[in-house]
């Protein structure tokens, strides 16, 4: 695990599209893994940025996202696809984008679906990733044990707290999801984890000092061989 300490999140949020960036400029038709969330959003401004400068191509590139919350459709403004399209997806011109499909009649074939599709497009090359306050990735919430691959997760008080602020009152956050499996996020050739603000420094240093922990799903990131983390002055501020 290597970590980046930065001034910003602006500059730690450039450095994550510049590994992006150089992750489809060494395989233009890399499969990339998206994420949602505040984290992510200068990353993807930047991203958009360098394709309308004719920089950045992603014509032969194909992205999964992480997950996306049961019940709520492509046209729902607090939905995952609607916040892909709206930040990334409608300024660009990436090949396929695949995101779980939350109103899916049997969620579980979808889970396996999803899994499947990723395999058959080869594995994910670099996988974008934020961090939960409670040291979630994915949705992959505490728990005694590591998920392998995506399924449907009950959220935990804290992640619907924490997402309460995309949606008008906490009763309209939805307590389901379907996300990629933390074995399934191990699988990607590269991850790159960013972490802003002091709300994330506990998590953080449970990631990076603790032990590898189920109770802490990103602490597994310690065994995997190629993981970049980008934190700002505040996420690094216990460690
Ligand atoms: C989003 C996701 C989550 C978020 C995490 C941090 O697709 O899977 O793990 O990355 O909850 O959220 P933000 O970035 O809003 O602090």
């Amino acid at each position: 695990m290597i970590v980046h300490v930065f001034d910003s999140a602006k500059s730690a949020s450039q450095a994550a599209a510049a590994m992006f960036a150089a992750a489809i400029l060494k395989k233009p038709d890399a499969v990339l893994g998206l994420a949602t969330g505040s984290t992510p959003i200068e990353t993807y401004r930047q991203l958009v940025k360098w394709h309308k400068e004719g920089m950045l191509d992603f014509s032969r590139s194909t992205s999964f996202n992480l997950d996306e919350y049961v019940g709520l459709g492509a046209d729902h403004p607090c939905g995952y696809r609607y916040f892909m399209q709206e930040n990334l997806f409608d300024h660009i011109n990436m090949r396929e984008t695949f995101v779980p499909n939350g109103l899916a009649p049997n969620l579980k074939a979808e889970a396996k679906r999803y899994d499947r599709m990723i395999e058959k497009a080869g594995g994910i090359d670099i996988q974008f990733l934020g961090l939960g306050n409670n040291g979630h990735i994915g949705f992959n919430e505490p728990s005694d044990r590591f998920h392998y691959g995506t399924q449907v997760v009950e959220l935990t008080r804290s992640t619907i707290e924490a997402n309460r602020r995309f949606f008008e009152s906490e009763d309209q956050v939805p307590r389901q999801a379907i996300s990629l499996g933390t074995g399934g996020i191990m699988n990607a050739r590269q991850i790159v984890l960013a972490a802003f603000g002091k709300g994330k420094a506990q998590a953080v240093k449970k990631m990076i000092k603790g032990d590898v922990d189920p109770q802490v799903q990103a602490s597994i990131l310690k065994l995997h061989p190629n993981a970049v983390i980008l934190l700002d002055q505040e996420a690094a501020s216990l460690l």
